[in-house]
């Protein structure tokens, strides 16, 4: 991990790990996928607290089990009726006392609250940032490079495109700064309302078939409407029209060329279910190689070892 998080032992930024650590977390993830290294089972028990204040399917469940797989206790929290949130109990606060419980890890999802992010970023214990608000998604980030390492042999060489709500999304955040930092070539193709900030900088493509023929990796995207607050944008009708990835025009991708998502997605909206089926489609295979990354960063972050 690069300086700052060497100090706290932490990856709470993409920008945490330099190049080389980015290429020796794929490595690892690649060869604990291929069984050609396995987790020494640990002496004492380890335990990661997975704290979620936002939902989540993939990233936790994903965790989970690549906790299991390390020989690493996971304990889970998350934001509902049933915890002392619902008495009026503040985030900070939660967090405090979950922290006071000294796991050996934590993995914190969060909505980006300044707070939480001052708390995690002094925290003592290792923190795995699992998605913080529309600002990062680092593991996401490190499992999709991966994804397209292991498929197109290399990240540099690839044109990397981003479609629809580039903005809000801290998948494509991550993503994006990640990319670039191996020498890859991002651009998007997305509705100008949500394309602000350093992606309005960017490599731009009004029409989705031309932008995918430029393409060899195409990363499709949800509307993040629940981080958008009053601000208006294009109808979903509108949407479907222009940005949806769907066998009508996924035709102009090359055959050579990746088909990703980081999912959830909205079938219909951003993409049509039977992309699926498209044998470029590594959606499920990024959720897939999810468990080898996650498994690689926290053998990482706790100093475990391989046989
Ligand atoms: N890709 C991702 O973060 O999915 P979840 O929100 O289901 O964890």
């Amino acid at each position: 991990m690069s300086s700052h998080a060497r100090a706290h032992r932490s990856l709470l930024s993409i920008e945490d790990l330099s190049k080389l650590e980015v290429r020796a977390l794929i490595n690892k993830a690649l060869q604990l996928k291929s069984g050609e290294v396995f987790p020494l089972k640990q002496e004492s028990s380890i335990v990661a607290g997975l704290i979620f204040f936002e939902p989540s399917t993939r990233t936790r469940f994903s965790f989970e089990v690549a906790a299991h797989r390390m020989f690493i206790n996971p304990v889970a929290f998350v934001a509902d009726s049933t915890t002392s949130l619902s008495k009026g109990e503040s985030l900070h606060e939660t967090l405090n006392n979950l922290m006071a419980m000294q796991p050996n890890i934590l993995i914190v999802r969060h909505s980006g609250d300044s707070e939480v992010e001052t708390i995690l970023r002094e925290s003592s214990i290792p923190v795995i940032n699992a998605g913080s608000g529309s600002l990062e998604h680092p593991t996401q980030a490190l499992l999709d490079a991966m994804t397209v390492f292991e498929r197109m042999g290399n990240i540099e060489k690839q044109k990397i495109l981003y479609v629809g709500d580039v903005e809000y999304s801290r998948v494509a955040n991550s993503g994006r700064k990640l990319f670039q930092s191996q020498g890859a070539e991002v651009a998007v193709c997305s509705p100008a309302e949500f394309c602000g900030g350093e992606w309005s900088q960017l490599k731009q493509f009004e029409n989705l078939s031309e932008a995918l023929s430029w393409s060899t990796v195409c990363i499709g995207l949800r509307i993040q409407k629940e981080r958008h607050g009053k601000k208006s944008i294009l109808s979903v009708e509108q949407y479907i029209e222009k940005y949806r990835l769907d066998n009508k025009n996924i035709s102009a991708l090359s055959s050579s060329a990746i088909i990703m998502h980081p999912g959830p997605f909205v079938a219909g909206v951003d993409i049509s279910e039977e992309i699926l089926q498209d044998p470029r489609c590594m959606i499920h295979e990024q959720v897939t190689n999810g468990v080898y990354m996650r498994m690689a960063i926290m053998g990482e972050l706790l100093g475990i070892s391989y046989t």
